[in-house]
């Protein structure tokens, strides 16, 4: 940078300096931040950058040469013997390559590197004296720590006592590793607030430090926290003296320190991996990034450790994190922006659902201006208000969604926003049913339910009739050509003349469309039909168990609910769907326009069309097979009716009674851990043919 723009730098730098103190305060003191991680680590970086222009301005004390925040005084001061440190962080493969090669220079070439996730969760110290668990400390500022003992003994996963399993224990032994709160008890915890009319909490690591920062641990012991160990602090008599002791694993490598822990009673993350060179650093980190959404807790990223602890002290450490170490951190799935308004949807149902209008943000890999907000009570819940500052989380494949607004001191807040009592299309009335958390506009005319309903019935899972979306279905129901979903089946080319994007080939293509989609299977036409709770699973059911529409419609709840996949709220909804005249007139229509009815090689009498050649042979009957990763040939739901198809099932995790799990591309690691753990066999992509056809395991693995 140059001289002229030194003044400004010194400016931001103190400005920067004391934004992250700020920040650090809000998040690690008070667990309410104000900006979320990937703001805070920009401001990290830009403040990293002035230093490294400027060497000058790199004062002691500096917010890039320490760790966190100074303990509050809500718990007693615990000084850490080993100072707990922070990591750097690698933003993408570049920068990972950039500390491989800083290394290069001090470590040999085949140095072995350990692979950890990086949990999104908090520091944590324990202390073992003579094996027992005597205390617990948070990181505070890495020299001092809050004393959080009693809250931490509430925590299970913890070990009270040492096992015997890993012989002789250090007479003082201080393991490191990170509370965390599992995303399925983080959504129940949300659900349980919610329904208290108390404050969401924003995501995982929120809670978890919530939970754990509470001055009184009965509150700590409802908040089902857990916990990794991922490494050893104090150990005294000191670990590098006497390799021959049996805690030499302590003295030797990351790795053996890991099973260690492991044989002491530790938790210890399963997924971690001993590579040796980058590449197989970045495959580790890249397999990661696309699988994280496949664990019960939440990781932002990859920790690479040099195993060898002699390689470890050699490199040492600066003031704030040790050089043998990285954090290759995963891009951010949460943003902040403004909130421009509150508006409502109107579903195929006619759900009334909350949706955010939102200033522009990138999150997630793709640009969010609309994000759900659910219902009335989530979005009373998360007391979100036109004008807020928000959180928005975009994560895998679920939909955007506004998650809480973060504090804005100091500036005054719009009211309180309110469901509105009137359909935003229809001008109908909104009714919220009792003991139920969704709204719905009941006018069953209302053109902005008829518009979903038909979208829905020629959507990809259920009539999958290529060319006709949202826009086009809108313009239809706009022009009155479109009421139901029989009207399709009566289009020609006649029915679009003079109407703005139909060209003469697109609506020959259209026409076709409509037309093949006459010889769908039942279960798809079913799926179409947009009855509430019943989805893919439940119509293939349906459609396999009764065979045809009439059986359909004549079974009573009792037969509905004891079909395998259907049970009794699909089975209420099914009956009341059929109980319309309405609705029974359009299946009639589809009937007389040539709309298969009919579910081939279905086990009903109904399928009766169905020769015994056309039913395939149940090869799976009653067994569970899981499906991962992508197998070639088919999509997901292809390879799940495959499988329905042989009278498998085919869920989404595995237990001891899964069959076995077949593997393709890319597999979910836990689901390959889990069934390795349960002996259940692992097949690979190969071996799905011959499953289908035997119902044997011959593949290679
Ligand atoms: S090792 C000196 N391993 O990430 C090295 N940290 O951003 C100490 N974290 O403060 C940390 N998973 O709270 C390590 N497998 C893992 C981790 C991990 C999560 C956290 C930890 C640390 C923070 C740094």
């Amino acid at each position: 940078m140059s001289a002229a723009r030194g003044d400004d730098a010194v400016a931001r730098a103190a400005e920067l300096r004391a934004l992250i103190a700020h920040h650090n305060e809000r998040y690690h003191l008070l667990d309410n931040p104000e900006i979320t991680d990937a703001e805070y680590d920009a401001l990290v970086r830009e403040l990293q950058a002035i230093e490294a222009d400027h060497p000058d301005l790199a004062v002691p004390g500096s917010p890039t040469t320490t760790v966190g925040a100074a303990p509050s005084t809500l718990f007693a001061p615990v000084v850490h013997q080993v100072p707990m440190m922070s990591l750097d962080n690698a933003f993408g493969p570049e920068e990972l390559g950039a500390w491989a090669d800083r290394l290069a220079k001090q470590v040999p070439a085949d140095t072995a590197f350990v692979c950890e996730l990086k949990i999104d969760g908090l520091a944590i110290s324990l202390l073992y004296r003579g094996g027992r668990f005597v205390q617990a400390a948070t990181r505070g500022d890495g020299i001092t720590g809050e004393d959080v003992t009693a809250n931490v003994a509430t925590i299970a996963a913890v070990p009270q006592q040492l096992l015997a399993g890993a012989g002789p224990v250090p007479e003082v032994l201080e393991v490191r590793g990170e509370v965390y709160m599992p995303v399925s008890a983080f959504a129940e915890l949300n659900r349980r607030q919610a329904e208290a009319g108390d404050r969401l909490f924003v995501n995982p690591r929120n809670s978890a430090a919530g939970s754990l920062r509470q001055k009184d641990p009965t509150v700590t012991a409802t908040r089902a926290l857990s916990f990794w160990a991922y490494q050893v602090g104090e150990v005294q008599p000191d670990r590098a003296a006497d390799l021959t002791s049996p805690t030499a694993a302590l003295a030797i490598s990351q790795s053996a320190t890991l099973a260690w822990l492991g044989r002491a009673g530790f938790p210890v993350n399963p997924e971690l991996h001993l590579v040796h060179g980058l590449d197989d650093v970045l495959a580790f980190c890249r397999r990661w990034e696309s699988h994280r959404h496949g664990l019960d807790y939440e990781i932002d990223g990859v920790v690479v450790k040099v195993d060898d602890l002699a390689l470890q002290r050699v490199l040492g450490s600066t003031s704030r994190a040790p050089r043998w170490a990285i954090a290759y951190k995963f891009p951010s799935e949460e943003r902040s922006t403004t909130l421009r308004a509150i508006e409502v949807s109107i579903g195929r149902t006619g759900k009334a659902t909350p949706f955010a209008v939102l200033e522009p943000v990138f999150v997630g890999g793709s640009t969010v201006s609309l994000a759900t907000l659910h219902n009335e009570d989530q979005v009373r819940a998360k007391d979100v208000r036109p004008g807020d500052t928000v959180v928005v989380r975009k994560a895998g494949d679920i939909i955007p969604e506004v998650v809480g607004h973060l504090p804005t001191p100091g500036r005054r807040r719009k009211k309180a926003w309110h469901f509105p009592t009137a359909c935003p299309v229809c001008g109908g009335p909104l009714v919220r049913l009792p003991e139920e958390s969704d709204t719905f506009c009941t006018n069953l005319d209302c053109p902005g339910q008829r518009v979903q309903r038909i979208a829905h019935f020629a959507s990809r899972s259920a009539m999958d009739i290529e060319g006709l979306g949202e826009q086009r279905v809108q313009l239809l129901v706009d022009h009155g050509l479109l009421v139901d979903v029989a009207d399709l089946y009566a289009f020609t080319s006649a029915t679009f003349d003079g109407l703005e994007g139909f060209a003469a080939v697109s609506v020959a293509n259209l026409l076709g469309a409509i037309d093949d989609s006459r010889s769908r299977p039942l279960g798809r036409v079913l799926v179409g039909l947009g009855i509430r709770h019943l989805g893919q699973v439940g119509s293939l059911a349906l459609a396999r168990s009764l065979g045809d529409i009439d059986a359909v419609m004549a079974a009573d709840e009792a037969t509905l609910a004891a079909i395998d996949g259907v049970g009794p709220v699909i089975a209420t909804s099914v009956v009341r769907w059929f109980d319309s005249e309405v609705n029974r007139s359009v299946v009639e229509r589809l009937r007389r326009a040539g709309v298969n009815l009919i579910e081939p090689g279905a086990g009903g009498h109904g399928g009766g069309d169905a020769t015994a050649s056309d039913r395939l042979a149940q090869t799976l009957a009653g067994r569970s097979v899981v499906v991962t990763g992508v197998l070639d040939g088919y999509t997901r739901e292809e390879a799940e009716q495959a499988i329905l198809a042989r009278g498998g099932k085919s869920p989404g995790s595995v237990s001891r009674r899964t069959f076995a799990v077949v593997t393709g591309e890319e597999p979910g690691l836990s689901k390959v851990a889990k069934a390795e753990e349960l002996g259940v066999p692992v097949v690979g992509a190969d071996g799905f043919g011959a499953l289908l056809e035997s119902g044997e395991l011959r593949g290679p693995p």
